[in-house]
């Protein structure tokens, strides 16, 4: 099947089945045809003479040739008896204690089951504000963060994977600033993300260098001011030092809304890249680009017709996993079918980009971006236009901006960018639309594994140009980017560029090109060199509010000890 040494590693550690000796019993042809045969059932709801029998094989062969694969949770459950498929949901943070501890038991069902969980914490009291019934004081939304934060850890160990949070809080909210700097400890609040919910009228009052009220989430009264460009300034000083807080724009958000009529987007899922409704989950699924095309005359160029096949399948699984899912409340049973999200994206465009012969810090692969996902996005909704017409539109329509616009579809979004960070080493692609973070590089997976690895099609080209030696690709991998070895030809030093050689602001000039055809959001991480100054970061942040993004993520090398990927060389 072309699985690599990683892929087989990781599927055995979480998402083959097992026996009750934690001895695997199913090989990854099998995971594949269980899942796609639990999700072809659902043809069946609307047809009781579908032919599920090839749509299973249909989806199995785009999932077994590695040019589909859906999120995590959908793998390790379909067709299992957690049966749960999603990876995003958002669940609402009542002001009582009996809504935390709603909040926080459910969050521990959907961990268990791998999915991740994003909230908002806007709706609590501020820190000493006085609670009622007991005639106490309010501790505040950042020590309850930490009793989710402990929760989550307890749940860690029995279920399919980490269980992973996303904690915004509204820059108007009183407790703002002690929520920026929670996490400057990095010891402290580790299971969650943390971004700071931005509004317009904050940004504009950054510009301004004027000051921005603090509002009472109770009385909705202002109770203070801060001068919005000092607030700015330590968002940006806190994740220079250490990634964290990112930053979504909350009223842009709320703009690309489909269904206002139901209630405002407060939160994203944990890696920010699906907004959704209190109660609403998301089923993901990415196309691996780099098996998305043909050679002519010698060159590779992107199969277009095979693409958008490619899409229209993609679609019509992840229609189906909505009704095949079984989800861990029935709030979010309800809220989900009612909008019937789903979030269809790409990974492997930093390898697409490699064949192609584009460099990723180029005006050409930019333009690319956006014709390729200008495509992807089209013939989703045009896939989805015509599920509608057989299975219905999705129930919330009538209270939705696509009825004003006349476009009857089956989901209210069709397109999200996925960070795709386990399903890219199942593939083998490179992750979501992110660069190569290096040639060769080390990988810590799943609790302190190292895997090496070296770019497949690099060392292709490396053999038919002849450059190739054992010796060369271990300094590469030591090195981590071909920018300093003298042996290697400019044009491919042009061509496989890493992270580290493309300038921060490239990287966020492809999260807007890909921004501007996704309905939800872009999982992308700006990556910045250690020397990088506050400067730097500020620019990005701003340029990023500048082209439309909804969110923005940074990092940079080695501010933080237990950083994900890192380069051969110790810093
Ligand atoms: O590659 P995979 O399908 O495992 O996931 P991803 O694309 O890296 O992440 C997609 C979403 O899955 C994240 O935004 C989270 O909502 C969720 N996730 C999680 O809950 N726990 C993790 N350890 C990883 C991802």
């Amino acid at each position: 099947m072309g699985l690599s040494k990683n892929a087989i590693t990781v599927l055995e550690r979480r998402y083959l089945a097992k026996d009750i000796n934690g001895k695997v019993i199913e090989t990854p042809e099998e995971m594949f045809k269980r899942v796609a045969n639990h999700v072809a059932k659902a043809d069946k709801i609307y047809n009781e003479k579908a032919d599920t029998e090839k749509k299973e094989r249909i989806f199995c062969d785009m999932m077994s040739n590695l040019e589909f694969i859906p999120n995590s949770p959908t793998l390790m459950n379909a067709g299992r008896e957690l049966g749960q498929l999603s990876a995003c949901f958002v669940l609402p943070i009542e002001d009582s204690m009996e809504g935390i501890f709603d909040a926080i038991k459910n969050s521990a069902l959907i961990h268990k089951s791998g999915g991740g969980t994003g909230f908002s914490f806007s709706r609590l009291r501020q820190k000493g504000s006085s609670v009622k019934s007991t005639g106490g004081v309010a501790s505040g939304p950042i020590s309850f963060m930490k009793v989710f934060n402990a929760a989550t850890e307890a749940v860690k160990q029995g279920g399919t994977r980490r269980g992973a949070n996303m904690g915004i809080l509204r820059i108007d909210h009183p407790d703002i600033m002690e929520f920026i700097s929670c996490k400057e400890d990095t010891s402290e609040i580790t299971n969650f993300n943390i971004s700071v919910g931005l509004t317009e009228e904050f940004m504009e009052a950054v510009e301004k260098g004027s000051n921005y009220d603090l509002i009472d989430p109770h009385t909705k009264k202002s109770v203070g001011t801060l001068n919005a460009k000092e607030v700015f300034d330590t968002i940006v000083t806190m994740a220079w030092n250490n990634g964290e807080p990112g930053i979504i724009f909350l009223d842009r958000i709320n703009k690309a809304n489909p269904t206002p009529g139901l209630g405002e987007m407060e939160s994203t899922n944990p890696c920010g890249e699906q907004p959704l409704l209190p109660y609403e989950s998301c089923n993901l699924g990415s196309i691996n680009l780099a098996k998305m095309l043909k050679k002519s005359k010698g060159k590779y160029e992107i199969d277009y017709d095979k693409l958008g096949k490619t899409v229209d399948e993609a679609v019509h699984f992840l229609d189906n996993v909505i009704d095949m899912n079984k989800y861990p409340l029935d709030e979010i049973d309800k809220m989900t079918k009612l909008t019937r999200k789903i979030g269809l994206g790409v990974m492997g465009f930093a390898d697409l980009l490699f064949y192609l012969g584009l460099p990723y810090n180029s005006d050409e692969a930019v333009e690319l971006a956006d014709k390729l996902m200008g495509f992807i996005d089209d013939r989703s909704k045009k896939k989805s236009a015509e599920l509608a017409s057989i299975r219905g539109t999705f129930p919330a329509y009538e209270q939705s901006i696509y009825k004003e616009k006349g476009m009857e579809l089956r989901n209210s979004t069709t397109t999200t960018i996925a960070p795709t960070g386990t399903i890219s080493i199942i593939a083998g692609a490179s992750s979501g639309i992110e660069p190569l973070f290096a040639i060769s590089f080390v990988r810590n997976v799943m609790d302190n594994d190292k895997l090496i690895e070296v770019h497949p099609y690099f060392e292709e080209v490396a053999k038919e140009r002849g450059f190739y030696s054992k010796e060369l690709m271990e300094r590469i991998a030591e090195e981590g980017t071909l920018a300093h070895i003298d042996e290697i030809p400019e044009d491919i030093k042009r061509i496989f560029v890493t992270s580290h050689d493309i300038s921060p602001i490239w990287h966020i000039k492809m999260q807007a090109a890909y921004q501007n055809h996704v309905d939800n959001a872009v999982s992308k991480t700006v990556n910045f060199r250690n020397e990088a100054t506050k400067e730097d970061v500020e620019e990005v942040y701003t340029l990023a509010y500048r082209l439309g993004c909804k969110g923005v993520t940074i990092y940079r090398d080695g501010s933080r000890e237990d950083q994900v990927l890192s380069t051969g060389k110790k810093e």
